[in-house]
């Protein structure tokens, strides 16, 4: 009988997907609870078939080297693919797939929540309890700023940006968007959505929510000059990837006053976070949350699962990262 052939899995997944994998090979979890180190992570999937990797993972040519010839498949449990070198490992035959679509409306969620929490105050208002600070209600106390009316500037109407663009409708907003794409006119009009270039959504938009992928095109996308055309009374929410935002040119645009806020739910240089926006009231802070419910990991988990399965029972990957 010919040998299984092994899956490495970088990290923690549910069980629901490691039964998925286990029925598809012989399955080696890491047992660290951390991302692995890049020499950690070559010496783990030497030999492997196929990897599951998270969006901690470098997964390039070096990983390809270190896994070996036989390595088939490449899947991460995400949807962006900003830490994976798809042109190296394609290039030498690997198939690289990603789990799009599951996450949408978690993550599409999420956004919402932040939007909310940082236009209402909420995270200042918890922060003023928890420090037994006396209060009482009035007028004046703790005042947000109101979405009715007001315009979202979606930049990337992708899945997700579309997702947030129908909670915003839900609350009353206008809808502008900026990408690379024009979005359908079917979508556009669904959402009542105007496409406006990047510099006139910046200007236009009390809220900016990004959902463009991390590219060279969009690193530091929100840069100083990005922020400074931005109302002074606008928001700014990043669930994407931290590097599309420069957090320390964010930093100073919040000191200047030039923005009224910003929602973070990923970082430059995941863990840290930039220490001026730590202790500042306009800023909501979350750990990379976008797609964290049970049953949303679960599904990408399964699906990256099915992935590797897939691919190495010879029927080719379910959802491959555009080429
Ligand atoms: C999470 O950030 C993802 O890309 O799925
Ligand atoms: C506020 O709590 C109100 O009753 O208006």
């Amino acid at each position: 009988m010919p040998s299984r052939p092994t899956i490495a899995v970088t990290r923690w997944i549910p069980d629901e997907a490691l039964k998925v994998l286990r029925e598809a090979g012989e399955v080696t979890v890491s047992r660290e609870d951390r991302p692995l180190t890049r020499d950690e992570l070559h010496e783990f999937v030497a030999g492997a078939s196929a990897v599951v990797g998270m969006l901690h993972d470098r997964l390039d040519g070096g990983l390809a080297a270190a896994a070996g010839p036989g390595l088939r498949v490449v899947s991460t449990v995400a949807v962006g693919y900003d830490n994976i070198d798809v042109p190296a490992l394609t290039g030498r035959g690997v198939v690289v797939t990603n789990t799009p679509g599951v996450l949408t409306d978690a993550t599409a969620d999420l956004a919402f929540g932040l939007l909310l929490a940082v236009t209402r105050r909420l995270g200042e208002g918890e922060r003023l309890l928890r420090g037994r600070t006396p209060w009482s209600f009035h007028l004046g106390f703790l005042l947000g700023s109101g979405l009715q009316g007001k315009t979202l500037g979606v930049v990337g109407l992708g899945q997700i940006g579309q997702a947030v663009a129908r909670r915003a409708r839900g609350f009353g907003m206008e809808i502008a968007y900026s990408g690379r794409r024009r979005a359908d006119a079917g979508v556009e009009r669904a959402l009542g959505a105007r496409h406006l270039p990047v510099d006139e959504l910046l200007a236009t938009a009390d809220v900016v929510s990004l959902h463009c992928p991390l590219t060279p095109d969009t690193h530091h996308l929100i840069d100083a000059a990005a922020l400074r055309s931005m109302k002074r009374a606008a928001f700014l929410v990043n669930t994407t990837r931290g590097p599309v935002v420069d957090e320390s040119a964010l930093a100073d645009a919040l000191e200047a006053g030039e923005i009224a806020g910003a929602a973070l739910d990923v970082f430059e240089k995941e863990p840290e976070i930039e220490a001026r926006l730590l202790d500042r009231n306009d800023v909501v802070l979350t750990p990379h949350l976008g797609s964290a419910t049970v049953e949303t990991r679960t599904a990408m988990a399964v699906l990256a699962a099915r992935n590797v399965a897939s691919v190495l029972a010879g029927n080719g990957p379910l959802t491959e990262v555009p080429a």
